[in-house]
C-alpha cells in the first residue's frame, strides 16, 4: 500500500449551499525561524537554557523553568489527548457528497431543501463530512476485529448540519434504552483484569435474546468486512418525513434508511473470513483505515445508494420503534432517492475527525426524530459525551461548524468561544418585537394524551422468528463460516454459559421458527462439534504458560480465556482477494 496521503487542501467546488464545510485554514507559512506560541521569535527551538557545567566527558545541566519554550513545549504534549469516544472510538473519515437521484419521489415526502431541485431543475449535491468506526475497541484497537460498524455522515445542507448517526449490521444489539450501559460494559474489558471476557458477553448476550437478531448477522462474515466501502448502513431507528401543507399543517411519514454499496456487496471478495481478519490483526491493525483513505483518494471511490422505506405500522405487525427488528420489505418496500461517494480525504486527523461531533438531534426541517425510544435516549446521549469530550462550543469546531445561517445569541461564553456574538444582547428583550417565524421548520406531529406508564420488554416469539429468517437466507458457505466464528467467540467462555447459548440457538434453528434446513444439517449438532474441536485445542494450547484456555472450566474463572481464541488459523488474507499486498 502507498504511504498515507497528506492532502494540501485541495478542495472539491461541488456542493450546493457549501462547498467547503468542515474543512481548516491552511497552516501559516513558515519563514524559517519558530516563535513562542504568542509569536514571540524563538533563537533556536533546540536551545535549552540550563545551569550548565562540563566536567570531563560529562555535561551537568539543571534545566531551568525559566527556558520558556523547552518548558511550553513539554507542558502541551501533555495536553494533547482529549477523552476518546466511550464507544466507537476507533475510526477514520473522509469527505464526500450526497446527491438526490430521485427527487419527484422524495420531494412527495419531504421537503428538506437539500433534497429539493436546484434553480435548474437539477438535483442538489450537498457535501458530507463520513466517519466509519468500530464499536468496541479503543482508539488504537485493531480494526478488522468482528464487530458492528459505525457509519456517520454530517451533510452540510443549506438549512443546517443533518447528521446521519448509522450502523451495520441492519439492526441493533437493544430496544430498551436502559440496557445501553450493560451493552456497552459487556463487549468491553472486565473490571477486574482489564481483559476482553468472552463469559461476561455471552452472560449479558444470553439473558437479553432481542440481541441476537444482531447476532446473527455479525457472527456471519458480515461481521468482518474486508473494506468500510463494503458495508450495508442502515439508520435503523425510525425517522420522520415532513412536508408542509398550508400555513398549519404538515404531512408526516415515519421512515427508515438504509444504504447499499454501488456496486453490491460481493461476500466472498467482500467479507474476511474469521482467520484473514485475525491475521490482519498482526499485519496492519489500522487495515480498514488505511484501505478507506486510498479507495477515497485513489478510486475507486466508495459510494453507496441510499434508500428510503416509509413505514405504516398499519401494514406490517413488527413495531417499526423496535430497534432490533426489520420491518420486510414486503410490508413496507425501499425506494432509492440518492447516492453517496466519498473523494476527499481530510486534512488533519484530530480538528476535522476526533474533533467531529455527530448527533441524531442533528435534524433539518423536512428531516424530523421520531417517538422511537431508543433515538430518544440518543438525541440526549450524544451531546452530552460531546460537551464532556469536546465541550460546550464543540458546534463552533471546524467540522461541526453549519455553514448555513445559525443564530442564538443567548448561547454565551463557555470555553473555547470564537465568535460570542460580540455587542449583541444575550437575552431575549426588546428583539422579540421584530422576531418572525421562518419559513420553514418541523413541528412536533403527535397530539399526545395519555399516562405516565412504566413499561419493560419482553422476550417475544418474534424476537427468535427474524433470527432464523435471516438464517433462512443465508448460503451454505455462509452458514459453515457462522458455525465456525460462532464457536471462535463462544469456546472462551465457560460450559454453562456456551450450554444456555446452545439451547437458544437450538430454539432458533427449531422448525417452530423456518422451514427444516434443506440439506437436512442438524446445526445445533454442528456448534456442539464446534465446540468440542476448540475445546480440546484450546486446552492443548493452554498447557504453553501464559495462555488460558477457556471452556474446560465449570465455574467462572477470575482470568478470562483468551479472546479471540487460540485455535484460530491464521492464513493470507491478500491472496484471494488479488490485493498483491504481501
Ligand atoms: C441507547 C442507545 C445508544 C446510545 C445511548 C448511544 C450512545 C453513543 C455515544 C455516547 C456515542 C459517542 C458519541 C461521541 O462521543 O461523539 C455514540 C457513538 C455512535 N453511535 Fe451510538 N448510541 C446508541 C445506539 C446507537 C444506534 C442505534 C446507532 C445507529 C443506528 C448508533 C450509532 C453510533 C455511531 C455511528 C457512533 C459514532 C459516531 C462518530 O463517528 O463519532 N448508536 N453512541
Amino acid at each position: 500500500m502507498t504511504s498515507q496521503p497528506r492532502p494540501q487542501g485541495t478542495q472539491q467546488e461541488t456542493s450546493a449551499g457549501c462547498p467547503v464545510g468542515g474543512r481548516i485554514p491552511p497552516p501559516p507559512e513558515s519563514r524559517n525561524y519558530f516563535t513562542m506560541p504568542n509569536g514571540c521569535p524563538v533563537e533556536h527551538p533546540l536551545l535549552a537554557e540550563r545551569v550548565d557545567k562540563k566536567v570531563n566527558n560529562s555535561r551537568y545541566g539543571s534545566q531551568l523553568i525559566q527556558d520558556l519554550n523547552t518548558v511550553e513545549s513539554v507542558v502541551h504534549v501533555s495536553r494533547e489527548r482529549i477523552p476518546e469516544r466511550v464507544v466507537h472510538a476507533k475510526g477514520v473519515g473522509v469527505f464526500g457528497e450526497f446527491e438526490t437521484t430521485n427527487q419527484d419521489w422524495i420531494k412527495k415526502y419531504t421537503d428538506a431543501n437539500f433534497l429539493q431541485p436546484d434553480s435548474h431543475g437539477k438535483p442538489k449535491k450537498t457535501r458530507l463530512l463520513s466517519r466509519f468506526s468500530t464499536i468496541a475497541g479503543e482508539s488504537g484497537y485493531p480494526d478488522t476485529v468482528r464487530d458492528g460498524k459505525g457509519c456517520a455522515f454530517k451533510l452540510y445542507t443549506e438549512e443546517g448540519n443533518l447528521d446521519w448517526v448509522f450502523l451495520n449490521p441492519e439492526v441493533f444489539n437493544i430496544r430498551d434504552p436502559a440496557k445501553f450501559a450493560s451493552l456497552v460494559h459487556a463487549k468491553k474489558r472486565d473490571p477486574a483484569t482489564n481483559l476482553l471476557d468472552a463469559n461476561m458477553t455471552w452472560d449479558f448476550f444470553n439473558n437479553n435474546i432481542e440481541v441476537y437478531n444482531a447476532l446473527m448477522r455479525n457472527l456471519t462474515d458480515e461481521g468482518t468486512p474486508s473494506s468500510y466501502s463494503r458495508l450495508l448502513i442502515a439508520s435503523i431507528n425510525t425517522y420522520t418525513f415532513t412536508k408542509k401543507k398550508n400555513d398549519t399543517e404538515w404531512d408526516h411519514h415515519l421512515v427508515r434508511i438504509k444504504m447499499l454499496p454501488d456496486p453490491p456487496i460481493d461476500p466472498e471478495r467482500d467479507y474476511f473470513t474469521l482467520d484473514e481478519a485475525t491475521a490482519n490483526v498482526g499485519k496492519d491493525p489500522d487495515y480498514l483505515t488505511r484501505r478507506l483513505y486510498e479507495e477515497t483518494q485513489n478510486g475507486p471511490h466508495p459510494t453507496w445508494k441510499v434508500y428510503a422505506q416509509i413505514l405504516d405500522p398499519a401494514k406490517t405487525s413488527i413495531d417499526v420503534f423496535d430497534a432490533t427488528k426489520v420491518v420486510p420489505e414486503t410490508d413496507c418496500p425501499w425506494t432509492e432517492f440518492g447516492k453517496i461517494t466519498l473523494n476527499e480525504v481530510p486534512q488533519n486527523y484530530f480538528t476535522q475527525i476526533e474533533q467531529a461531533a455527530f448527533t441524531p438531534a442533528n435534524i433539518v426541517p423536512g428531516w424530523d426524530i421520531s417517538p422511537d425510544p431508543l433515538l430518544q435516549i440518543r438525541l440526549l446521549s450524544y451531546g452530552d459525551s460531546q460537551r464532556y469530550r469536546l465541550g460546550a462550543n464543540h458546534d463552533q469546531l471546524p467540522p461541526n461548524k453549519a455553514c448555513s445561517y445559525v443564530y442564538d445569541p443567548t448561547r454565551r461564553n463557555g470555553a473555547y468561544n470564537m465568535t460570542n456574538y460580540g455587542h449583541v444582547p444575550n437575552y431575549l428583550g426588546s428583539v422579540l418585537k421584530t422576531l418572525k417565524t421562518p419559513d420553514h421548520y418541523n413541528i412536533s406531529y403527535l397530539k399526545w394524551q395519555g399516562e405516565v406508564m412504566r413499561y419493560r420488554s419482553t422476550v417475544e416469539d418474534v424476537d427468535y422468528k427474524q433470527c432464523r429468517e435471516h438464517w433462512d437466507t443465508l448460503d451454505k458457505r455462509m452458514k459453515w463460516h457462522f458455525i465456525y466464528n460462532l464457536g471462535s467467540s463462544l469456546s472462551p467462555a465457560t460450559k454453562p454459559v456456551q450450554h444456555e447459548t446452545v439451547q437458544i440457538f437450538g430454539k432458533i434453528w427449531s422448525d417452530k421458527y423456518g422451514q427444516k434446513d434443506k440439506n437436512n444439517i442438524n446445526w445445533k449438532q454442528e456448534l456442539e462439534k464446534e465446540l468440542a474441536r476448540r475445546e480440546k485445542i484450546n486446552k492443548d494450547l493452554g498447557k504453553k504458560p501464559g495462555l488460558v484456555p477457556g471452556g474446560e472450566k465449570g465455574t467462572p474463572h477470575y482470568i478470562p480465556g483468551t479472546v479471540p481464541d487460540l485455535s484460530t488459523e491464521v492464513g493470507n488474507p491478500y491472496k484471494r482477494l488479488d490485493l498483491n499486498l504481501n
